[in-house]
């Protein structure tokens, strides 16, 4: 890893005034969960599942029980891990940028396991806006009415108590439209940032790939944190590395 760069980039966020972190799976990997796309240890959620049948809403139609079940393992293997560095030098960099008033560091996630939240980035403050959803929640397909009882090991589609539709993870899934205001949110501070940092993502997932894009037409600098480097011919810097490790060493 080149040094110069490492303090190129550590420059760019001490003057940055608008800061949009974009993660991806790759962020929580520290902490043991599997990202979608890393064929070549067999790991990646996508080479051992399919798409298709688990996160699209045909999926769930013609197969509603195997595709809750199929989230409810998730949430299992998921509900011990632990925020890592990453999660938390993010956190604490947002509290620092707030409390100094110089700096506004907005955190655009795809990841829907709620570790950013856990680590201190507040949702309500949109500190931390989850475009993909939370997997810890759910919603009625048909009214939308939000559920919030605990579902702990329940291995058969709940069903609405409003209107008796089918309960299903609040996640997007492909092909649905992501959460407006959410989006807006995403839009903004990537199109008002002037420094963009694309952390553990493999950038393939639109129109969460396209905010690096909207930054940069904006003049934004653009930086990627991954130990396996995208081609996007938009990035200026590349820090290849892991997340946690690579984030402490540029935010001071
Ligand atoms: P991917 O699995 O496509 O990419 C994960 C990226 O993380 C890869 O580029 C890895 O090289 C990188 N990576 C692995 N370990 C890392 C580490 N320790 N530090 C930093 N980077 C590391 O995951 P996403 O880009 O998040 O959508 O995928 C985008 C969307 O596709 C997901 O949100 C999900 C999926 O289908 C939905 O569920 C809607």
């Amino acid at each position: 890893m080149e040094q110069a760069v490492i303090d190129k980039v550590k420059e760019l966020i001490k003057q940055a005034k608008r800061v949009c972190i974009l993660t991806g799976a790759g962020v929580s990997a520290e902490s043991g969960i599997s990202t979608f796309r890393e064929a070549q240890d067999g790991k990646g959620l996508w080479s051992q599942y399919d798409p298709k049948q688990l996160a699209s809403l045909d999926g769930f139609l013609q197969d509603p029980e195997k595709v809750w079940q199929w989230y409810q393992w998730r949430r299992e293997v998921n509900q011990d891990k632990k925020p890592n560095p990453a999660h938390i030098t993010i956190a604490q960099w947002q509290k620092q940028a707030k409390a100094s008033g110089k700096q506004e560091v907005t955190l655009v996630t795809q990841n829907v396991d709620g570790l950013h939240q856990q680590a201190g980035s507040d949702p309500e403050k949109y500190e931390v806006v989850d475009i993909h959803g939370n997997i810890w929640q759910n919603h009625c397909l048909q009214c939308g009415e939000k559920h919030l009882e605990d579902v702990t090991g329940v291995q058969q589609v709940p069903e609405c108590k409003s209107c008796g539709g089918q309960v299903r993870p609040s996640v997007v899934w492909f092909g649905e439209a992501l959460d407006e205001k959410k989006w807006q949110a995403a839009e903004t501070a990537a199109f008002c940032c002037d420094l963009f940092l694309s952390i553990g993502t493999s950038s393939q997932v639109y129109p969460a790939a396209g905010l690096m894009m909207l930054a940069k037409s904006q003049g934004a600098k653009i930086v990627e944190i991954n130990p396996e480097p995208t081609q996007s011919s938009v990035i200026d810097y590349q820090i290849k590395g892991k997340a946690g490790i690579m984030l402490s060493k540029v935010v001071s």
